[in-house]
């Protein structure tokens, strides 16, 4: 045979994974392989594939004529946008895309190249997980992952897609990358299967309710985004990657925008409605204020009284996080503290600037919370806004009370401009509250107690539930009318385009996980 001849009958044995049989199984299950998926990710004719030639090592359970070329995994890079990003996409048909030595070398070199250049990692999960066949080798493969998984933490952006099985300890490489997003009805994650469930605890579960699409994004929190099919998911990851600057040390794509910098939405001058205790949806307030009202939500299915998202002011990446009125009157809790921790660290990490929305009436009491940890969590969300040395914006809308005024990215803990509509309400604690505890004997000896309490509730208020004591001490900068918000905050955004800030040196914090 011919040296080109050669070539051309490896490159069709390569392409072809585990075979005809298996890819029809793989469509017939609603799945892509994984150079579909590839296709999709990428712009098209960019994607350039490393290793396709990369068999197993043989060994007594499986022979030379087994190992497949590729050995279940296609890696390499290509653009997205235009942009470099480094892809590995496991692929079922060979061997149920289960992690092999030489699998995993593969996946290794493409994560050193992203680390080594500053571009995305972006990892197409489809795996049956340790090659049963390999052993311990397959499990070094894993810890050889884990590990480039922390070291590019931080570095360059890691974005996991689990479109199929991922099970065991494979969870934990997604677990540490920055995004997971997983697929409706036919990805899942746990770390030990139904059947394993049902001898340790009895409990009888599907694979889908024990660890599907659902459960961890709206239940565990271990996905960001969900998604109905893969062509939506794989479309997702796009759309991310164009919020997401390369690495730690370029910045994000800059996206001009024919939405005025300067203007004004008298419509959000009504959106606080008049009754303290009334909800209003706060993603409105958001969208009203960024470029061209687009957002793109993370974790929106879970812990719904924070809000976090991605959108752009004056063309540029934030990161927005906001209390939700609806879900539990904006209230802090585990699960919403540990949700924005998250996102505050993320954005800091890539330098991209925060935007923070205040309505918080505090954190959530109850035995369920306190015995959970909350102070352990709101911890994590203190701990990451007082760390985090990006530029740091803040609107308080209504209410911010208590410790959770400190935490909202308060002036305290180095907010940048801080400032408040007329309708906020910085105090302790909210005036019922307050009035209860400081005239409580007084309001005993009342007559008509309960006309007594009015009135010391409507004395508080004036006295403390307004944004003018905080004024009085520079706390916030500016009290500002609704509508001026868009240009306040993108003058302030270009005012701190230099910001530079020096901490102490230390090895690395110690965050309360
Ligand atoms: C080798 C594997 C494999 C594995 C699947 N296959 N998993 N080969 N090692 N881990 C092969 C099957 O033999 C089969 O080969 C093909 O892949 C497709 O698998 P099916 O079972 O036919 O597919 P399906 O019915 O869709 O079931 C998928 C599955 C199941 C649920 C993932 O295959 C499964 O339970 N696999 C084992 C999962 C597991 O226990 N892995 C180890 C977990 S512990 P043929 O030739 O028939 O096509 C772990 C530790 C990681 O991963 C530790 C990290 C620190």
């Amino acid at each position: 045979m011919k040296a080109d001849e050669h070539l051309a009958s490896m490159r069709a044995r390569a392409l072809s994974g585990g075979g005809e049989r298996r890819i029809e199984q793989q469509h017939a299950k609603g799945k892509m392989t994984a150079r579909e998926r590839l296709d999709l990710l990428l712009d098209e004719g960019t994607f350039v594939e490393l290793d396709q030639f990369v068999r197993g090592r043989p060994n007594e359970l499986i022979s030379e004529e087994e190992e497949i070329l590729g050995d279940g995994v296609v890696t390499g890079f290509g653009h997205v946008d235009g942009r470099l990003v480094y892809v590995f996409a496991q692929d079922f048909t060979v061997f149920g895309g289960s992690l092999s030595e030489a699998h995993a070398a593969k996946i290794v070199k493409v994560m050193d190249l992203a680390m080594r250049n500053g571009a995305p990692i972006v990892g197409l999960n489809d795996s049956g997980g340790a090659r049963i066949q390999e052993g311990v080798v397959s499990l070094g493969g894993y810890a050889d992952v884990f590990l480039r998984n922390v070291l590019a933490s931080g570095v360059v952006p890691q974005i996991s897609a689990v479109m199929g099985p991922c099970a065991g300890g494979a969870v934990y490489s997604p677990a540490i990358t920055d995004f997971v997003v997983m697929v409706r009805d036919t990805s899942y994650m746990f770390v030990t299967g139904p059947d394993v469930v049902k001898t340790v605890t009895h409990e009888d579960v599907t694979f889908d309710g024990l660890g599907g699409a659902d459960v961890h994004a709206q239940k565990s929190g271990v996905a960001h985004f969900e998604t109905d099919d893969e062509v939506q998911c794989l479309l997702l990851v796009r759309r991310l990657l164009g919020y997401l600057p390369s690495n730690n040390l370029d910045p994000a794509p800059l996206v001009p925008t024919t939405d005025p910098p300067d203007r004004a939405d008298p419509d959000l001058d009504r959106v606080v409605p008049p009754s303290t205790t009334k909800a209003y949806d706060m993603n409105d307030v958001v969208r009203r204020v960024v470029d061209d009202g687009a957002v793109l939500a993370v974790h929106e299915g879970w812990a719904q009284n924070v809000i976090c998202a991605f959108a752009r002011l004056d063309g540029r990446t934030v990161g927005v996080v906001a209390q939700q009125p609806m879900v539990l009157a904006g209230v802090l809790d585990i699960d919403a503290s540990t949700k924005a921790a998250r996102f505050v660290r993320f954005c800091d990490a890539f330098n991209v600037p925060l935007v923070t929305f205040v309505d918080v009436p505090g954190f959530l009491p109850g035995v369920a919370q306190e015995h959970g940890g909350i102070i352990r969590s709101g911890a994590k969300l203190l701990f990451a806004y007082a760390e985090a040395t990006v530029p740091k914006l803040t609107v308080i809308t209504r209410k911010a009370y208590g410790g959770a005024y400190d935490v909202m990215s308060s002036k305290h803990i180095r907010g940048d401009y801080n400032v408040a509509w007329p309708t906020a309400e910085i105090a302790v604690m909210g005036p019922e509250g307050a009035v209860n505890i400081l005239y409580r004997d007084e309001i005993g000896r009342a007559k008509d107690k309960s006309a007594r309490r009015a009135e010391l509730v409507q004395e508080y208020t004036k006295r403390f539930a307004n944004p003018y004591v905080a004024a009085s001490r520079g706390y916030i900068d500016d009290v500002i009318e609704p509508h001026e918000t868009r240009p306040r905050l993108i003058a302030a955004l270009r005012s701190l385009a230099g910001k530079r800030v020096q901490d102490p040196k230390k090895k690395h914090g110690n965050i309360p996980l």
